[in-house]
């Protein structure tokens, strides 16, 4: 059995650890705190450079949409138009909710009689190659102020590209 002195000992032993413990806890949160709170610390521009990084890796990444269309699936393309069926055939002079989607690759923008586009389409300039469709199948909101297509926009690359190359093949 322990006598009471090893007994202080012991516990005198446990104690001071403890208190070594919480200081150090203390003083590392303190330290922490004065880094972020100044907004110049360490902490800090340890998270800016992080971010520059963040950026350069995604601009090594980014794929011309145009090699995308050139790799694209037309198959897959067709099934992705399964969002577009709704409101859209591929006939000519076939509108529906939305203008008919035939010789849509580089046909003029707005430019179907007897469908009555939003004012902004109506008004818009120029034609629809690869990037304007790009652009718009990704946001139409975005792209066409106060369009009159209620679709969100497809967010896959890869899934617009597909899709171009097939309207594409529809002429
Ligand atoms: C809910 C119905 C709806 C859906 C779904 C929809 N569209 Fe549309 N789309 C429209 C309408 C309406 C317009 C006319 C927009 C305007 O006037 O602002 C339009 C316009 C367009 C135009 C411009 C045509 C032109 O003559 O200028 C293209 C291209 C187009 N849509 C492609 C697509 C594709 C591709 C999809 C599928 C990914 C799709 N849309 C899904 C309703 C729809």
């Amino acid at each position: 059995m322990f006598d009471t002195m090893t007994l202080t000992k012991i516990l005198g032993a446990l104690c001071g650890s403890l208190l070594v413990f919480l200081l150090g806890s203390w003083a590392a949160e303190e330290l922490f705190h004065t880094g972020g709170g100044h907004g110049d610390g360490e902490h800090l521009a340890g998270y800016v450079i992080e971010i520059e990084d963040a950026g350069e890796v995604e601009e090594v990444e980014e794929v011309d949409f145009a090699e995308l269309i050139a790799a694209a699936d037309i198959g897959k393309g067709e099934k992705v138009f399964g969002k577009c069926r709704a409101c859209h055939k591929l006939e000519d002079g076939a509108n529906g909710t939305g203008p008919h989607l035939f010789n849509t690759v580089n046909r003029d923008k707005g430019s179907i009689d007897g469908f009555g586009y939003s004012a902004t389409l109506a008004s818009m300039e120029g034609v629809w190659g690869y990037d304007e469709l790009n652009a718009f199948l990704e946001n139409p909101k975005g792209y066409v102020q106060g369009t009159k297509m209620s679709f969100s926009g497809l967010k896959k690359d890869t899934d617009r590209a597909n899709l171009i190359a097939y309207l594409e093949t529809i002429k």
